[in-house]
């Protein structure tokens, strides 16, 4: 096979470098399925591990991309044949393996998914790991009992893309959805996914008491820090958090009241390291009960490889709104 494009990552002496080569298959990580890409996605993740600002490789050098979706091109594992639609999503792309950003990538056949039927390769790609998150997310929530009749769901970072699918999925559900964002200025956008109401989470009534009064039903967390804790003050008895992200801090500093008074619950929500079990019914239900309704407008950018170096600062900064798919091949 000819050389083909990839975006590549070196961390050297501490210092990450990034950008297109020419490489061949003899460059990739093992696996018995080689894919021939169609689309990949930017997430959050894949912008820590291009600008250096997270440690997300493993190795070395890896291409990036934590995601992709395409066709079969060979395997040897009899789950999978040539020209099959297939997704790998949070598997370790980009962290133990070669990723997405690539013409052709090789994986274990326990890291592929069959595209479900009902959503194209696009589809899955704009929800991404971001849409799958987002539906374990929801998908927790109701294991543990949610119910909208509890009260509104908080979702924090909410322009973000984890914070847009999961607006979109609960609304479509039934809950009352509350967004909190950074940005007042994405209103319009976030109504329109089916949040009911959009506060500033510079203004968000949290306090500092170990107990502040019960606001929300549940949340849904992007953002993790100070806005986390302050959750955990504000979530009306039996109420769920999912515990999804970083974007505002890594450190949760709470007291054991709100967990011993009110039963309230953290779930911590891992898209990578999930059961492979789990990770097909969260794809199936994306396909049914979850289906985003909002695609369209979750959807900001389309891109090409040789757009990607430029795009991944304004996740850093939390310039970043909704998704932005890479289009690989036609
Ligand atoms: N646990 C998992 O398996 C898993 C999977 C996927 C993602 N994640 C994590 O979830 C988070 C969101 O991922 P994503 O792909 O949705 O990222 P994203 O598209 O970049 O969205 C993050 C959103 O968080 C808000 N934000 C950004 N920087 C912030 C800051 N410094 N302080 C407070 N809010 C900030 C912004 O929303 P507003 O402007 O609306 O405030 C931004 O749009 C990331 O931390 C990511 O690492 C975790």
């Amino acid at each position: 096979m000819k050389p083909f494009k990839a975006f590549r990552i070196q961390v050297s002496d501490g210092k990450v470098s990034a950008g297109i080569e020419s490489i061949t298959l003899n460059d990739l990580s093992p696996g018995d399925v080689l894919i021939k890409s169609v689309y990949s996605s930017i997430n959050y993740k894949d912008a820590l591990a291009a600008t250096g600002s997270g440690q997300i490789l493993k190795k070395p050098c890896l291409v990036g991309g934590i995601d992709v979706a395409g066709y079969v091109e060979t395997s040897s594992s009899p789950r999978f044949h040539r020209g099959d639609q297939v997704l790998v999503c949070g598997a370790g792309l980009s962290e133990t393996c070669d990723g997405g950003f690539s013409e052709f990538v090789r994986v274990p056949a326990e890291k592929v998914i069959a595209v479900p039927e009902g959503l194209s390769l696009f589809e899955v790609m704009a929800m991404g790991t971001a849409g799958f998150t987002a539906a374990l997310a929801v998908h927790q929530l109701q294991l543990n009992g949610q119910r909208p009749e509890w009260g509104a769901i908080l979702v924090t970072g909410a322009s973000g893309g984890v914070g847009s699918y999961a607006i979109d999925i609960l609304s479509a559900l039934g809950y009352q959805v509350v967004a909190s964002t950074s940005r007042l200025q994405n209103t319009a956008y976030l109504e329109s996914l089916g949040a009911s109401k959009v506060l500033s989470s510079d203004t968000l009534s949290i306090g500092n008491a170990p107990l502040e009064k019960g606001l929300w039903g549940g949340a849904v967390d992007s953002v993790g820090g100070e806005l986390l804790c302050g959750l955990t003050r504000t979530v009306k008895p039996m109420g769920n958090i999912a515990v999804i992200g970083l974007a505002g801090g890594i450190k949760l500093e709470t007291t054991v009241l709100p967990f011993i008074l009110r039963g309230i619950n953290l779930l911590g929500i891992n898209s990578v390291s999930c059961a492979h079990e789990l990770k097909v019914t969260i794809w199936q239900r994306l396909a049914t009960d979850f289906r985003p309704t909002h695609i369209d407008k979750i959807v900001t950018a389309e891109i090409t490889m040789n757009q990607l170096a430029d795009s991944f600062d304004a996740y850093i900064q939390g310039r970043h709104s909704g998704r932005t798919v890479l289009r690989i091949a036609d």
